[in-house]
């Protein structure tokens, strides 16, 4: 592919330092997202350095380390006026890798700078904010902020993917009382444990059962759906108390059903949402206070040129134990593939 240029004013060129491989990202290689067209780059999650600057970008300059986020703001229309970047109907939103090329690349074109990417604090390295660019405010934001977690409440996280793990994870900034992840691969429990307190494989018990007992019987305060399929939201519909909240990040295919004749009496509040990314900053500001610490999700690294082989082990989880897999632009100083003990800069 040629190297991008700056088309719009509003527009930087950034060079890509370190991406990351999206669960979406395989979507669009299965075909499930039909607008991607052919021959675009993918990826939506990056941490470059600004190599060119459009004339009308005022907040950043050559040479400025950024993340560059899944969600990109245009400033202007009513959502990204509320903050609900997600929504933004300006040409932003959900554009890199999607309707535009995207950061899985050497270098990338990024619209709409000003209002879009984060200026990186010196004495972070890319790895420590890389997350921020999908993962952390996605399980905050849909998952944690939208089922109003409180200090004490139990909180059920169903689907202990990256998303699950960054919803447990920022779950515990509320201090809630006891955090049961719930999953059928015991991998992702055990690992789920560093953060958890319980965990549950749904796969061989009634998932339901040992949140009861944890409860008293009432149920989970909290329910997080963070798989994306019918029976995992149905689940989660079944852990809640009277008065819980459910909240669901996965995204469905298929309708789940909704059974109102036996919540219509038990005062639940149910959300969805895409992610806005309106936390960000905060997000990068606990990481920087030492308050936050995403950098045990990277499990594999790869330099960039060795894509096909992240796609590969990215996409049998099941096999590889595979996380978030980090592209690089530097070499590795590793067997590719090989996690290191320590994460490095
Ligand atoms: N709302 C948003 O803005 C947003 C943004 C990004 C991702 N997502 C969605 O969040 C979901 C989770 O993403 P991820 O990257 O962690 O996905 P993932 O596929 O890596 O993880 C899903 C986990 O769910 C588990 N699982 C599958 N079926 C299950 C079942 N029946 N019961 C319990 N566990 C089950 C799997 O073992 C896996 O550990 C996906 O649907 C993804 O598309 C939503
Ligand atoms: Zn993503
Ligand atoms: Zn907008």
């Amino acid at each position: 592919m040629p190297d991008p240029a700056i088309q719009e004013p509003t527009d930087v060129v950034v060079k890509i330092n370190a991406t990351t491989i999206c669960g979406t990202d395989l979507h669009i290689l299965r075909g499930d997202v039909p607008e991607v067209q052919p021959g675009t780059i993918l990826g939506h999650e990056a941490v470059g350095t600004v190599v060119a600057a459009g004339s009308a970008v005022t907040t950043v300059v050559e040479g400025d380390r950024v993340l560059v986020s899944c969600i990109t703001s245009c400033g202007r229309c009513r959502f990204c006026k509320e903050a609900k970047y997600g929504l933004c109907t300006g040409g932003g939103g959900w554009i890199f890798g999607h309707l535009i090329d995207g950061l899985q690349a050497e270098y990338a074109r990024v619209p709409f700078a000003d209002t879009s990417v984060y200026k990186i604090p010196d004495g972070l390295s890319d790895e420590q904010v890389l997350f921020l660019a999908d993962i952390l405010p996605t399980a905050f934001e849909c998952g944690v902020l939208n089922g109003r977690v409180e200090p004490g409440d139990t909180v059920a996280i169903v689907g202990a993917g990256p998303i699950g793990l960054a919803a447990i994870l920022t779950a515990r900034l509320f201090t809630p009382g006891k955090i049961v992840a719930i999953d059928l691969a015991d991998a992702r429990l055990a690992k789920a444990l560093e953060f958890a307190d319980v965990a549950v494989n749904n796969g061989g018990e009634d998932a339901a059962a040992p949140v009861m007992e944890l409860t008293g019987g009432l149920g989970a305060d909290v329910a997080i759906e963070a798989v994306g399929v019918p029976e995992t939201f149905e689940l989660c519909a079944e852990l809640i108390r009277p008065g819980g909240r459910l909240a669901n990040v996965g995204v469905h295919g298929h309708p789940a059903t909704l059974h109102l004749e036996r919540l219509w009496i038990r005062d639940v509040l149910i959300t969805t949402g895409l992610v806005d990314t309106s936390t960000t900053p905060k997000l990068l500001r606990l990481i920087a206070e030492g308050r936050l610490d995403p950098t045990a999700f990277a499990t594999h690294r790869f330099e960039l040129g060795e894509a096909m082989e992240a796609y590969d082990v990215f996409a049998d989880a099941a096999t590889t134990n595979a996380l978030k897999v980090i592209l690089g632009a530097q070499p590795v100083l590793l067997e590719p593939g090989r996690a290191p003990a320590v994460a490095t800069a």
